[in-house]
């Protein structure tokens, strides 16, 4: 199981980073259903938007992240089941999950087709991955810029990169992409986001 040691400052800081992102994350998060699984959970910022009767599991791997979603969950009362592990390795069995939930992540997991694979695993028959996420874009200029400033970004960022293209990454594990739409940003700029629902046929 991947266990990275983070760092105690972007862990501090990562709150007032996403700040922007916030006003997004319930319109995901709200259509959670039955067992979910929420991956790289981070401080717990989506934990305040769940409906009462999900039954909500969490992975982070970093450790100072998952201290301040555990404190989190304390403070809203909120039932999660936390657990230190990266997204690529999941400790749970196959079909054991109807949703799951991943907000800005995999632009950060270090194999990310790896957790495509597991999400498409444990996800039952019929269960949907609900997520958001920057993407790659499709605009030349922007990707030139993308990958000019994507070595600098990733270390300053925690691991974060601008390239990723999580859409083909779910679509290659075997998941149908349905209702994709761009967020909070055209595909133009160095931070276009996309969401959309990834589907396990039943
Ligand atoms: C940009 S933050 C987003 C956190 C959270 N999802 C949110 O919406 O606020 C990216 C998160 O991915 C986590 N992460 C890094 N490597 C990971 C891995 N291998 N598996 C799962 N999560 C990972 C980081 O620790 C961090 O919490």
């Amino acid at each position: 199981m991947l266990r990275p040691q983070g760092h105690p400052l972007i862990a501090a800081a990562i709150d007032l980073v996403m700040a922007p992102m916030d006003r997004l994350r319930p319109r995901v998060v709200q259509h959670a259903r039955g067992r979910t699984l929420e991956i790289g959970a981070g401080t717990g910022l989506n934990f305040a938007y769940y409906a009462d009767d999900v039954e909500l599991v969490a992975i982070e791997p970093d450790p100072h992240m998952l201290r301040r979603a555990r404190a989190r969950a304390e403070r809203l009362g909120r039932a999660v089941e936390l657990v230190q592990t990266g997204a690529e390795a999941l400790p749970f069995e196959d079909d054991s999950f109807d949703t799951v939930v991943a907000t800005w992540v995999f632009c950060t997991i270090p194999d990310a087709a790896g957790a495509a694979a597991e999400v498409a695993r444990v996800l039952k028959p019929g269960g949907v991955l609900l997520f958001v996420e920057h993407v790659h874009s499709d605009h030349a200029p922007a990707r030139a810029v993308q990958h000019a400033i994507n070595p600098a970004w990733k270390q300053m960022a925690g691991g974060c990169q601008l390239v990723r293209e999580p859409v083909a990454l779910l679509e290659e594990a075997g998941l149908e992409i349905r209702d994709l739409r761009p967020w909070g940003g055209e595909r133009w700029t160095v931070f276009p986001m996309l969401r959309g629902d990834a589907h396990k046929a039943p």
